[in-house]
């Protein structure tokens, strides 16, 4: 059987029924903290501390996490498909449920990186990111995280991987924050496009098929529904 190309673009909501809080629902505050304080340069010149503590709670949170059965019959399907995962998400949940391909648009969480080297990365688990905490080259460190007004530098290849999409999905995120939600201009015109979301997501193209439900149960369904 050849295995078609599913390309997926994942955001929070995905990891919503694992207990991971999505936040433009709650009037700009995530987990009450207010979200431009806590992911933006702005806010790490301002109170650092304030920064890593916050990345430090979301770690620890999700350390007790589990994929669902979204994160599962993704990850199960990569029999069926060729599934490539582009995620906003910086959990690791994609990948615990046993995908292979998930490339993070937004950095991820158990990764620390140099506040002066962007190249100097390192897997930190779910252990904390403390104030004087230094790469090799004595710099502090900071989370692995894009945040609001920085570069994505993974867009390039995440437009890469939509453009060789044969089925195109859209899990759980609400399109509102760019260069991410853009990637939908890149989807091919025959390439059918599946998009999974309890709410109303506004999407400008007129060929989606909307599965208006949360992610456990649409994304089984969505299966069912290329399969037949
Ligand atoms: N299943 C599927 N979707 C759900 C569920 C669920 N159980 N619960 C909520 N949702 C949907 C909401 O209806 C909403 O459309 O998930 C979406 C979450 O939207 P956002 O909170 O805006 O999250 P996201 O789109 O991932 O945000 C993008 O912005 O916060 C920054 O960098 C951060 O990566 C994040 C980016």
């Amino acid at each position: 059987m050849i295995r078609k190309r599913l390309v997926v673009l994942t955001g929070a909501g995905i990891s919503a029924e694992s207990g991971i809080r999505t936040f433009r629902d709650m009037g700009g505050l995530w987990e009450e903290y207010d979200v431009m304080e806590v992911a933006s340069p702005e806010g790490w010149a301002k109170n650092p501390q304030l920064v890593l503590r916050f990345y430090n709670e979301r770690r620890s949170q999700l350390k007790n996490a589990q994929p669902n059965l979204a994160h599962k019959t993704l990850a199960e399907e990569e029999t069926n498909f060729i599934v490539h995962i582009i995620t906003q998400n910086v959990d690791n949940l994609h990948e615990r449920a046993g995908s292979s391909n998930v490339l993070h648009l937004h950095g991820e969480l158990t990764k620390a990186r140099s506040t002066v080297n962007d190249n100097s990365i390192k897997d930190i688990g779910y252990s904390e990111i403390n104030w004087g905490d230094k790469c090799e080259k004595g710099f502090q460190l900071r989370p692995h995280i894009v945040w609001f007004g920085e570069a994505v530098p993974a867009m390039d290849e995440a437009i890469k991987l939509v453009r060789s999409a044969e089925i195109f999905a859209v899990v759980g995120t609400s399109l509102n924050v760019y260069p991410a939600a853009g990637l939908l201009d890149y989807v091919p015109k025959c390439c059918p496009i599946y998009l999974i979301d309890p709410n109303d997501v506004g999407v400008w193209r007129r060929d989606v098929t909307v599965i208006k439900e949360k992610a456990s149960v649409g994304v089984p369904v969505m299966f069912e529904m290329i399969k037949k």
